[in-house]
């Protein structure tokens, strides 16, 4: 069996990608720190594959961090020793908070992009030359009115983007310097939210949730009491900010198809956009999350937040022509989603 190293993979997208993984008969290795994760996502991961195949039990997790050196070479070494090495990595693993970055930009700058050169050597050591990389819209410069291609400006506003595009330039290098061995594909992500239809894994991040979907789900649970909208002033139809929130296991099932590319294809280097294509206004996404789940809760329009930009919208083009995938769940199911997981979760 085919054996991927998912680094991060009890966070958020990464247990989603676990799951996909594991659906198609993957064999997984999963190295988490739990910084920003809960062990109890194993356990859903395994449940949620236990209803669709019986492969759930194709999974081990190690307990740790990328920058443990020794654990990695551990990790490589136990699966040669298995006769089953490590065939390909889908890197997860860092710290993602666009506002923790500008109050801690040293902790980013030292997980994200140090803990990655640690990974890339041991995969080195290992001729494990095949990664799949999870990087950032944060990495392109703000826009207006116009969708960000793979081309578009780069230009992070943020430390955390910085970070982001710090690891693909360094991944650019490396194969740079070794054309005939490396097999590297960044996926930039736009907004991805939502949650596992079953209601077992969602968005959960420890402490006090800044992005959008898990603020909402505070707030229409009555854990919060009203949202804070950042800004009614922007120059977009209804004054609030636009984004590309894509569903989760969309998102999931394109890091399988770009595994599946890495694989089968000779080496290469590919950035690709990972979103929809279409935009939703913060307004829009509170009315359809009320209309969907039939619920009802505050908002109230604030100032804007420091680093937002009215638009960010992704030109998924060059993703949907060389991967196969294509988006296949709407705003509609992401709040549906999102809110079943919360009900069923209790978090
Ligand atoms: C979305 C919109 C806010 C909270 C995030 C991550 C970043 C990257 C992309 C992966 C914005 C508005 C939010 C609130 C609000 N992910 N908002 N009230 O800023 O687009 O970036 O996704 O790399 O890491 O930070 O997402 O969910 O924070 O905000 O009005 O209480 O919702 O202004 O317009 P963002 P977000």
């Amino acid at each position: 069996m085919t054996k991927i190293l998912v680094t991060g993979g009890l966070g958020f997208i990464g247990s989603h990608i676990c799951v996909s993984l594991l659906e198609k008969n993957y064999n997984v290795i999963v190295i988490d720190s739990l910084i920003n994760s809960d062990e109890d996502n194993l356990l859903s991961i395994k449940k949620i594959c236990k209803f669709s195949n019986n492969f759930s039990n194709h999974i081990t997790f190690f307990k740790g961090d990328i920058k443990d050196k020794e654990l990695l070479i551990n990790i490589f070494e136990s699966s040669i020793e298995d006769n089953n090495p490590i065939d390909a990595v889908i890197h997860l693993a860092g710290l993602k908070s666009v506002k923790e970055s500008v109050e801690q930009p040293l902790e980013y700058w030292e997980t994200n992009v140090f803990g990655t050169m640690i990974l890339l050597e041991a995969m080195k050591k290992y001729n494990c030359k095949k990664i799949v990389f999870s990087s950032s819209a944060t990495i392109y410069k703000p826009i207006i009115d116009e969708l960000i291609t793979e081309n578009s400006a780069l230009g992070p506003i943020s430390p955390y983007g910085s970070t982001k595009l710090a690891v693909e330039n360094m991944l650019g290098d490396l194969i740079k310097s070794k054309p005939n061995e490396w097999r590297i594909t960044n996926l930039r992500y736009f907004n991805p939210v939502g949650a596992h239809i079953s209601g077992l894994l969602g968005e959960n991040p420890k402490g006090r949730p800044n992005n959008l979907f898990p603020i909402l789900l505070k707030v229409a649970s009555g854990e919060y009491e009203k949202l804070s909208i950042f800004g009614n002033d922007w120059p977009t139809h209804d004054g609030t900010c636009i984004r590309d929130y894509i569903h989760v296991m969309d998102l999931a099932e394109a890091h399988i198809s770009a595994l599946d590319l890495i694989l089968k294809s000779s080496p290469f280097f590919l950035n690709l956009n990972i979103g929809t294509g279409k935009g939703k206004s913060v307004l829009e996404v509170v009315e359809t999350f009320k209309k969907v789940n039939r619920c009802e809760f505050k908002y109230a329009f604030n100032s804007r937040r420091e680093g937002d930009s009215p638009y960010v919208v992704a030109d998924n083009r060059l993703a949907l022509s060389k991967l196969d995938w294509k988006p296949k769940r709407n705003i509609d199911d992401m709040c549906r989603d999102a809110w079943n997981w919360k009900f069923k979760s209790k978090k």
